[in-house]
């Protein structure tokens, strides 16, 4: 049956919708509550449920002497995501289902090109999900575009932990694959796994990423995977090891060096990897690497000869307006936004408002209290011996009601 194809009274497209909606919202692992909330705003008049696991929901239609219930659709929260958050917590941001290697691999097998974005918080991982983005990132770069390090080797386990689980909660559609930081898998494979499994138990990930093709790190992804935990490689320009690459410099500049490119990439697809990232090499060297793997590989800086795309949100958005970050922004973003300059305006617009006592004006001050209110509280602070208060309460009281139309956002009296 077509979605929205039918106008029969018994209305089973709406049972179809239904349907469909409360499988999107279980393979999004949408928590219990929040579901539950989805299902009965969307279906308003019908009864929402969870009996034993199971969601339950039942809704009158026309035409049938009884109601219809659709039972058997096993929830499954995600205990490993914080949902306290004030407000009832965040909403889903989007029904669909959770991208997977599998749809990664039939994209790549299509000739699609995959699409990759960091992110390192909830806004930026809702804008994520929202744009359609296959892969979102939470990249240790956090630690310079966010925390405004000069290099990503600060970063440790605890900040990406926190990053992740932010991005888990506003991004309910892209893979999700974590960051394993410097310092959190280089000594033995065992500590590449802890660390790896903090990533998905604690912060939410649905992968990890890993950087480097040495032996030892081709061991760590290995041992990764086999512990059940897919992983994403990264090769040529691996920040984590300026410190022997002399700085953020490009790689497979030479023979040498491209071919060392190809042979890290090669043993990272043998231990496993599902996607290997490919940053600042020559467009031929990121050619040759891609038609050599089965998997896809992912290119920032590295030409157009890649199975998809990654850039760092902040350069892509054009978010830094400080002079030392506009410099170390990469030759190769483009910028398809300039953030950064919009909320500069945005922010010296407010502070001026605000020194001209412009804002707030009338309309943006919803709140009301009656005048026989008002005058009652101006007593009982003339009698507490606060007049000069009291004096301000009634004046205010004045300007209030000479403002005189209802208010935007005003409660009803
Ligand atoms: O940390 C990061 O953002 C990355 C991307 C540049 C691929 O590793």
């Amino acid at each position: 049956m077509q979605k929205g194809a039918c106008n029969s009274p018994l209305n089973f497209c709406y049972l179809w919708q239904l349907l469909e909606y409360l499988g999107e919202m279980v393979n999004a692992q949408q928590s219990t509550m929040r579901m539950a909330r989805q299902l009965t705003h969307l279906c308003s008049g019908s009864g929402v449920g969870i009996r034993k696991g199971i969601m339950v929901a039942s809704r009158r239609v026309e035409g049938l002497p009884c109601s219809i219930s659709l039972r058997g659709v096993r929830v499954r929260g995600m205990s490993n995501l914080p949902e306290n958050a004030v407000y009832g917590g965040p909403k889903s941001q989007s029904p669909w289902k959770r991208i997977t290697l599998n749809h990664l691999a039939r994209k790549y097998e299509k000739g699609e090109p995959i699409t990759m974005v960091t992110a390192y918080d909830y806004p930026s991982a809702v804008h994520v999900d929202m744009a359609g983005i296959d892969i979102c990132l939470v990249g240790d770069s956090v630690g310079m575009v966010v925390h405004g390090h000069d290099t990503t080797l600060p970063v440790t386990m605890e900040d990406m932990l926190l990053h992740c689980r932010a991005v888990a909660r506003g991004a309910s559609r892209p893979l999700l694959v974590g960051d394993l930081p410097f310092g959190s898998y280089e000594e033995s494979k065992e500590q590449a796994v802890a660390s790896a499994t903090r990533l998905l138990k604690e912060g939410g990930m649905d992968a990890i990423k890993l950087e480097g093709g040495t032996p030892s790190r081709v061991t760590a992804a290995k041992a990764i995977v086999e512990a059940g935990i897919a992983v994403m490689g990264h090769v040529g320009l691996t920040p984590q090891a300026i410190s022997v690459l002399g700085g953020f410099r490009p790689q497979g500049r030479n023979v040498a060096s491209a071919t060392k490119v190809l042979d890290s990439a090669l043993a990272l697809q043998d231990a496993g990897c599902f996607s290997i990232v490919l940053e600042c090499v020559p467009s031929p060297v990121a050619a040759a690497v891609t038609s050599a793997l089965r998997i896809p590989t992912i290119g920032i800086g590295a030409g157009p000869n890649c199975g998809g795309q990654v850039l760092v949100y902040h350069d892509l958005l054009q978010m830094m307006q400080h002079p030392h970050h506009a410099q170390v922004t990469p030759k190769f973003c483009k910028h398809y936004g300039n953030i950064g300059a919009a909320i500069s305006e945005a922010l010296s617009k407010y502070r001026e408002e605000v020194v001209s006592k412009k804002f707030p004006s009338a309309a943006y001050t919803p709140y009301r209290i009656s005048q026989p209110d008002v005058n009652d509280f101006v007593t009982e602070l003339d009698r507490r011996g606060w007049d000069k208060a009291g004096a301000a309460a009634a004046a205010a009281a004045e300007d209030d009601s000479n403002a005189g139309d209802p208010r935007i956002g005003t409660l009803p009296d």
